[in-house]
């Protein structure tokens, strides 16, 4: 067994003490927004991954706390804390993966367009310093809507002429844990057996399980998979009514936000067939980004799967959310140009 010694500060009179030794490459993971709700348990999650050997933690303030905390965790990576502005290039420099949460969350009536106006700029700015900092990164868009963050990360990149489709990820992991969850507990089956692509966007109906495409198959009247697939659709908004006012899931999304970047990273590291959904760049639909299955590589996007053979409920849905998700996707452009 490994073992490495921590750095409780960003410090290099400790960072030098980092023993470890592994046949892993060394990997610097930043997370945007890492005080946040999401950001915190996210931090904590990467810190146990053993493909990270530094974890890098920014945000507007918190961040030495945070970072100090998850530091002590005897795991292999180093970790990081950086606050303010002014220490957003030392954060970044280096990356080869940046998880952006960072942004206002939902509160109860609310959907992930309305906070389009607070996050749109959030995301510009965060993207502009990835532009300058770390171009080669994989970016994982947590920030919502992701339907238009995606899109105006996109803007930003080429503005900067860093832009590598391939590159940048909305992440959908959250809708795919759901997905499996609600089919595996209705079907009565043993959910790490579960899996269920789950294609389009991420908000509302643009969230479009395939459940047609569940495996393993089970015995599921039509009137279920319709419970199932709203179920998935409105997963955000349970959590957010249950937790009144006091913000939208984070421990799921860390979660989520873990498996998505453990993917990117083993991806990374040549480590063959890592698929996991995501919102993309994609020509599966007429669309220009489009969440589906994608496989992970050593230069991020290596292949965009189709959608394969959809069920008449799905190709209805496919069909319905084109229109939300069409907006959604020039909204972000708009802003982007706009305020470029
Ligand atoms: P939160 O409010 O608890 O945390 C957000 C953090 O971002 C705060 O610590 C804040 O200081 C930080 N922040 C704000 N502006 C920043 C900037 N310019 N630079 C760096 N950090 C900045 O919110 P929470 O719950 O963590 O949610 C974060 C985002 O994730 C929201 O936009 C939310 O809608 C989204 N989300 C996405 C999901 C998905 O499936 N993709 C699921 C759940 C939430």
């Amino acid at each position: 067994m490994l073992r490495s010694v921590q750095s409780a500060s960003k410090s290099s009179k400790f960072a030098i003490r980092n023993y470890a030794s592994t046949s892993n490459p060394e990997r610097k993971v930043t997370v945007l927004g890492a005080a946040g709700g999401i950001g915190q348990p996210l931090s904590m999650l990467m810190k146990l991954n053993p493909l990270v050997s530094t974890l890098s933690l920014y945000d507007l303030a918190g961040t030495p706390g945070v970072a100090a905390d998850c530091s002590h965790i005897n795991t292999r990576a180093q970790v990081f804390g950086y606050a303010e502005d002014k220490e957003l290039g030392k954060a970044l420099e280096g990356s080869d993966v940046v998880i952006i949460p960072a942004g206002v969350p939902r509160k109860p009536g609310m959907t992930r367009d309305d906070l389009f106006n607070i996050n749109a700029g959030i995301v510009k700015n965060l993207c502009t310093a990835v532009a300058k900092y770390c171009p080669n990164a994989l970016v994982n868009m947590i920030s919502n809507p992701v339907n238009s963050t995606v899109p105006i990360a996109s803007e930003v990149f080429k503005k900067a002429g860093t832009y590598d489709p391939k590159r940048l990820f909305g992440v959908t992991t959250l809708d795919v844990v759901r997905a499996k969850t609600f089919y595996a507990t209705k079907a009565g089956l043993p959910v790490e057996e579960v899996n269920v692509p789950v294609v389009g966007g991420h908000a509302g109906i643009t969230i479009l399980p395939l459940f047609s495409q569940a495996h393993p198959q089970a015995n599921l009247s039509e009137s279920d998979i319709e419970k199932l697939t709203k179920r998935t659709q409105d997963g955000g908004t349970e959590v957010v009514e249950a937790k009144a006012g006091k913000g939208s899931a984070t421990l799921s999304m860390a979660y989520a936000g873990a498996i998505f970047a453990d993917a990117c990273l083993k991806g990374l590291n040549g480590v063959p067939d890592v698929v996991e959904c995501s919102f993309v760049e994609s020509n599966v639909t007429e669309l220009p980004f489009f969440a589906s299955k994608v496989r992970l590589g050593k230069n991020g996007v290596e292949e965009i799967y189709g959608l394969g053979t959809l069920s008449d409920y799905e190709q209805k849905g496919l069909e319905a959310l084109k229109v939300e998700l069409k907006a959604s996707i020039e909204k972000g452009i708009e802003f982007a140009r706009k305020n470029n």
